[in-house]
C-alpha cells in the first residue's frame, strides 16, 4: 500500500496523520469528527481553548466548512492559494465546535504541498492541522522532527518545509492580521485595495495563542549584541544562533541566514540542534531587520526565549 493510500484509511478511521506543508508540517485529522478532533488535542496537550486551522484542497473544500464566502476571501484565495495564508471566517454549524474551540469563526487555509494536496483530494474532506508537535514545543520542519508514536501518527514524508514558519492568520470586516507568518499585509492590502491592521504588537490577536510557545527544553534568551559578553559569562556551555559569531565565542555556533526569508526556514531547525548540542543555555541574538517578515520571525522568538535581564 502506498503512503497515501494508508494515510486515507487511517484519517478514515478517526486516527492522525502528520502531512508536510510549506510552512510546517501539521497534525492531521477529519476536521468534520469530533473525535478524530479530539483526539489532536489530547496528543499535543493542547488547551481545548486554543482552535484548530483547517487545512483544505481549494475554495470549494473551504465552502464545505465556512457558512459564507465572501468576496474578499474569494480575492485573496485567488492570490495567495495554495500557500500560506489562513482566513478565518464565520463557520458552518455542522462543524464539531473542537475545531473552533467553541467560537463562530472558523480558521482555514490550502496548504501549498503536492503530497498533501494530493492527500486532501483522495481524503475528500477537510483536515484539521495544528503544527505537529507537542503543544508549546518546537514547531517540526521535517518529518524526522514530528516525534509522537509511530502506532499514533503516521507521518507522511514530503520533505523539509521552505517556509519554515506558521502561515500569517487574517480576520475580514476589516482585514487584520491575527498571527504574523510569511505573507505580509502589504501584499494582503494590494490585493484588497485596501488597509490591512498588523498584528498588534507585541500579542498577536489569536485565541489561545500562548505567550510560552515554539519553546526548546533548553533554557533560552533572547540577547542583544552588547549583552552577549556578560551572558557569555553566565554560563560555561552556551550556544548562540547568529547571523555573525560573536566575542568571546561561544561553544557552539549556530549560523543564521542574514535575510528574514532564509533566517525563517532555518530558525525551527536551529532551535532543536541548540537544544541537542547538550548546551546549558540557547542565546539567540535579536534580529534587527525592519522587513515585515521579521516581525514575524521575532513573534516566534520572542514566545520560544525570554529576554535577557541585566543582572
Ligand atoms: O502554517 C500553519 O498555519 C500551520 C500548518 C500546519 O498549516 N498550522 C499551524 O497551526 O500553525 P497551529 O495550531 O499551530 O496554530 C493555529 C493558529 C493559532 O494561533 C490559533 O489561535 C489560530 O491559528 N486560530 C485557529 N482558529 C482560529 C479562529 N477560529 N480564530 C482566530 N484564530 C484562530
Ligand atoms: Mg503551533
Amino acid at each position: 500500500m502506498t503512503d497515501l493510500a494508508a494515510a486515507v484509511d487511517r484519517l478514515a478511521a478517526g486516527s492522525l496523520v502528520a502531512f508536510p506543508t510549506e510552512t510546517v508540517y501539521g497534525l492531521g485529522a477529519d476536521a468534520l469528527s469530533a473525535s478524530a478532533v479530539r483526539n489532536v488535542f489530547q496528543i499535543k496537550g493542547r488547551p481545548a481553548t486554543n482552535p484548530l486551522i483547517v487545512h483544505v484542497a481549494d475554495t470549494a473544500m473551504a465552502r464545505q466548512v465556512v457558512a459564507d464566502w465572501p468576496e474578499e476571501a474569494e480575492r485573496l484565495a485567488r492570490a495567495f492559494w495554495p500557500g500560506p495564508l489562513t482566513l478565518v471566517l464565520p463557520r458552518r454549524p455542522e462543524l464539531p465546535a473542537e475545531v473552533t474551540a467553541g467560537g463562530e469563526l472558523v480558521a482555514v487555509r490550502c496548504p501549498d504541498h503536492p503530497l498533501t494536496l494530493e492527500l486532501l483530494r483522495r481524503f475528500g474532506r477537510p483536515l484539521v492541522g495544528p503544527s505537529a508537535n507537542r503543544s508549546g514545543q518546537v514547531s517540526p520542519t521535517t518529518a524526522a522532527h514530528v516525534d509522537f508514536p509511530p502506532d499514533q501518527v503516521l507521518v507522511l514524508d514530503g520533505g523539509p518545509c521552505r517556509g519554515g514558519i506558521e502561515s500569517t492568520v487574517l480576520a475580514l470586516n476589516p482585514p487584520r492580521i491575527l498571527r504574523p507568518g510569511l505573507i505580509t499585509s502589504r501584499q494582503l492590502a494590494q490585493v484588497l485595495g485596501r488597509e490591512v491592521q498588523q498584528a498588534s504588537a507585541p500579542q498577536s490577536a489569536s485565541p489561545g495563542q500562548l505567550e510560552r510557545h515554539y519553546a526548546p527544553h533548553t533554557p533560552a534568551v533572547l540577547v542583544q549584541a552588547e549583552d552577549w559578553p556578560a551572558v557569555r559569562a553566565g554560563a560555561r556551555r552556551i550556544a548562540l544562533l547568529a547571523s555573525q559569531e560573536l566575542e568571546p565565542s561561544a561553544e557552539v555556533f549556530l549560523p543564521m541566514p542574514a535575510d528574514p526569508r532564509g533566517y525563517a526556514e532555518r530558525l525551527y531547525a536551529g532551535l532543536r540542534e541548540a537544544d541537542d548540542a547538550g548546551v546549558e543555555l540557547i542565546a539567540v541574538l535579536a534580529p534587527q531587520g525592519e522587513d515585515e517578515l521579521w516581525t514575524a520571525v521575532r513573534d516566534r522568538l520572542r514566545r520560544a526565549t525570554v529576554r535577557f535581564e541585566k543582572p
